[in-house]
């Protein structure tokens, strides 16, 4: 069976990496809006039998990416592929994953299902948001970890004396995955969500005091959590020497500038999405290329990805 990846307009560089890894081009596709603003997709070469790759971070604009993602599929789909498959390094609409009042809906379900009656048969994503969402999948989702390559892209410029940061209690099993990783301690921060774009802060467990804070997170979307975490350790006597290590650097609206007025020497986020090139404080990019083309490679052949999964 043939092998055959496509990109959405999301993230091309990725894209390209993915494709270069595995020795192989994008395939050609055309991706346009009509006048009123809906898109149309066309796939400009024969996938008939083909095992087909989708690369498309749902990432904002989220609703057309997501869009994109699952147009490419139908006309994958209806061009005979044998075989599609949805590479989805940021899986947007995580989040909400549940009610917490009455009248919401469960999105990250409503984007699952829509995801698989596109046409995929298999879905592949990095650290999303809550891994509850396999379950929202009846198809298999393949949830790949960038943790390790997070870590060691941050290593070499950790003081000796760091502490793992997890900004509020859901990131506790992240941090103590870091933790383990780089041979630190752990401290949580105990953070409360006021609205989307608010948070608030109670404390912090663990001992911070005199040590080098390495905040870790999944994503960092207007860089509220961040920021809160980062003020609470210092008060709590952490030192001024913060890295910040997460998976989806989104950066939305001016979180960079909120960021780059706080004492941090580096960020180190993945290039799951595309980081924007302005950026007032210190960020290293590390690409998931390598690893999706693994994994894509390994799906081709059906061989394992057990040691590529996030496990907890
Ligand atoms: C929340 O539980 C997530 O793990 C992130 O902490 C959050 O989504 C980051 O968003 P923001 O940067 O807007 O605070």
């Amino acid at each position: 069976m043939g092998l055959t990846i496509f990109a959405g307009r999301a993230n091309l560089p990725l894209a390209e990496a993915v494709a270069a890894n595995l020795q192989t081009g994008l395939g050609r596709r055309e991706i346009a809006h009509f006048p009123d603003g809906e898109l149309h997709v066309e796939i400009l070469e024969s996938v008939r039998g083909d095992d087909v790759y989708v690369i498309q971070p749902t990432s904002p604009p989220v609703a057309d990416s997501l869009l994109e993602l699952l147009l490419v599929a139908d006309a994958g789909r209806r061009a005979g592929a044998a075989q599609l498959t949805a590479v989805v390094p940021y899986f947007g609409y995580a989040r909400q994953d549940r009610r917490r009042s009455g009248r919401e809906p469960v999105s990250a379900r409503l984007v699952a299902d829509l995801i698989q009656r596109s046409g995929f048969a298999r879905v592949i994503t990095v650290d999303a948001h809550t891994p509850a969402l396999e379950g929202f999948f009846e198809i298999p989702l393949e949830h790949l970890t960038a943790v390790p390559i997070l870590a060691r892209a941050a290593q070499s410029q950790l003081p000796p004396d760091g502490v793992i940061v997890g900004p509020d209690l859901g990131a506790t099993k992240l941090a103590d995955r870091y933790a383990q990783l780089l041979g630190l301690p752990v401290a949580i921060v105990h953070k409360t969500r006021v609205t989307g774009g608010l948070v608030s802060v109670s404390g912090v467990t663990g001992e911070v005091r005199g040590r080098a804070p390495i905040v870790v997170d999944d994503m960092i979307t207007t860089g509220g959590t961040i920021e809160a975490a980062i003020r609470t350790v210092l008060s709590a006597g952490g030192r001024p020497e913060i890295t910040v290590i997460a998976t989806h650097g989104l950066f939305v609206g001016t979180a960079l500038e909120r960021l780059s007025a706080l004492p941090i020497r580096q960020i180190v986020v993945s290039d799951s999405v595309v980081v924007p090139a302005e950026r007032p404080v210190p960020v290293r990019v590390a690409s998931l290329g390598p690893l999706l083309a693994e994994a894509i490679r390994r799906l081709h052949q059906n061989r394992s990805l057990s040691d590529l999964i996030a496990h907890g």
